[in-house]
């Protein structure tokens, strides 16, 4: 009989953190003077010590005690063979997928919200700031902070706020604080209201209210969480890749191919860096990162130096980049909406290393649906568009009669968005591809962005 659930032994959960600094070459963030920043002057918005796993370039970093321990509410994570969405789809490929959706929160963000929380309080943090997409990070910070006994104080982008009222009802009880962004409580969102009254708001606005707000506490106990992007984020999330190789190792087995979705690139960074690593190291294995056509940054966009939010308040990252002024189309995915992508992430695209792909919101829907009448879990919105790639490759794999072992992280349940599911049954989801000349317009502001020469050699 074949194997559904690949279980790893509590004791086996991995004690460290993969830092894939250590194994490439990546252009300095910049301040406004197009100066690389020092870590001091992101004092006022992380902890030092986050700061310093930011910059870090050490291969293995210990994870403490006291997160592994809320870690192990949910973790190990199984590795789930689909065996019944495999016969659906009539495909002699294996497909796997990395079942993140078993966290409190239903999502793979609190592998990093745990962290982050834990920092900020063992650095004498009493309160966070944050913003959400979809609403599962912001749910997985709350979640987080009860744990440390911190308070959160979360941004949610209208159109999720309005779309998914239960989110903030989840992060209420977990003691946290929901509002709608843009909203008339900090700078950003007043000026994103006055230019738009009806903006559907954007992660790029949202963050741009969080920071503004973690900065305004004078007292010093307030600090800004960022869920996805920068780097010590995306080294949390290797919690995921590095228990789903020990948990290939267990059933003899390699993936061909690994697939994430990919909004800041924090789920696909998660699964994908461990097995990057193997890449680095000699190893044949293709890697894909999938984005919504609505908001194609990876596929479409320029590699550029920009912000990572759109009032400017963060320093110009090295990113794939639909331009910070960039409010993407209202589709269902509001956690893929997001006008930049993960330096690292970025880094691994131009190198080569990975290969972005981009699917559409029908074909994303369909896939989601067909995933849970086959395997009975509902597919997060984001989650939909990993198992749209999931089911082209099956079916190239069937095409071609070759039994590829593929694996895609399954990054959240979609309990909270069945307002989606119920449009795409009902027959009222359309598909959203960017016009040509939004991106061209998006993108103006680049104009006033002259590359610096660090990026146009490499
Ligand atoms: C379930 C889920 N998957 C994926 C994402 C995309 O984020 P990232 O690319 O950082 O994993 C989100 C973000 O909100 C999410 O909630």
């Amino acid at each position: 009989m074949a194997i559904k659930n690949v279980i790893l032994p509590p004791n086996e959960i991995p004690k460290q953190w993969y830092n894939i600094l250590a194994d490439i070459k990546m252009n300095p963030p910049l301040g406004p003077d197009g100066k690389p920043i020092s870590p001091d002057a992101l004092a006022p918005v992380f902890p030092m010590n986050l700061i310093e796993q930011e910059v870090s370039s050490e291969r293995w970093i210990d994870i403490p005690e006291p997160v592994l321990d809320v870690l192990r509410i949910w973790r190990p994570a199984p590795l789930t063979r689909a065996l019944n969405f495999e016969k659906a789809l009539g495909t002699p490929a294996k497909i796997y997928i990395k079942n993140e959706g078993m966290s409190p929160p239903g999502s793979h963000k609190p592998n990093t919200a745990v962290p982050q929380a834990y920092y900020n309080k063992i650095f004498g943090i009493e309160n966070m700031t944050t913003e959400t997409g979809a609403g599962q990070w912001g749910s997985a910070l709350s979640f987080a902070c009860a744990q440390f006994g911190l308070t959160c104080k979360v941004f949610m982008v209208r159109i999720s706020f309005d779309q998914k009222p239960y989110r903030k009802a989840m992060m209420e009880t977990w003691g946290g604080e929901c509002i709608a962004s843009p909203g008339p409580t900090t700078n950003a969102g007043r000026e994103a209201l006055a230019k738009n009254p009806d903006t559907p708001g954007s992660l790029g606005i949202a963050i741009s209210e969080a920071i503004e707000a973690a900065v305004a506490d004078t007292s010093g106990k307030t600090r800004y969480s960022l869920g996805s992007v920068l780097n010590h984020v995306m080294l949390h999330q290797t919690i995921i890749g590095l228990e789903a190789k020990k948990q290939f190792e267990m059933i003899d087995e390699y993936p061909d191919i690994i697939i994430g979705c990919a909004g800041g690139g924090s789920n696909f960074a998660g699964l994908a860096f461990p097995f990057v690593y193997d890449k680095i190291n000699g190893r044949d294995v293709t890697i894909y990162p999938v984005e919504p056509r609505a908001c194609p940054t990876l596929t479409r966009a320029p590699f550029v130096y920009d912000h990572g939010d759109t009032a400017k308040y963060t320093p110009l990252l090295p990113m794939y980049s639909l331009g910070h002024n960039f409010v993407p189309p209202p589709i269902h995915a509001g956690g893929l909406r997001y006008h930049g992508m993960a330096p690292t992430v970025s880094q691994l695209a131009k190198e080569g290393l990975i290969e972005p792909r981009s699917v559409t919101q029908m074909d994303s829907y369909a896939a989601g649906l067909l995933w849970a009448r086959t395997e009975g879990y509902i597919p997060a919105p984001e989650t939909t568009n990993a198992l749209a790639l999931v089911v082209e490759e099956a079916n190239k794999a069937k095409a071609e009669g070759k039994e590829k072992v593929i694996v895609a992280n399954f990054s959240g349940h979609g309990l909270l968005d069945l307002a989606a599911y119920e449009k795409y049954l009902s027959g009222q989801m359309t598909d959203v591809v960017l016009p040509e000349e939004d991106m061209k317009k998006s993108m103006e502001i680049f104009k006033d962005y002259p590359l610096p020469e660090a990026l146009k050699s490499t």
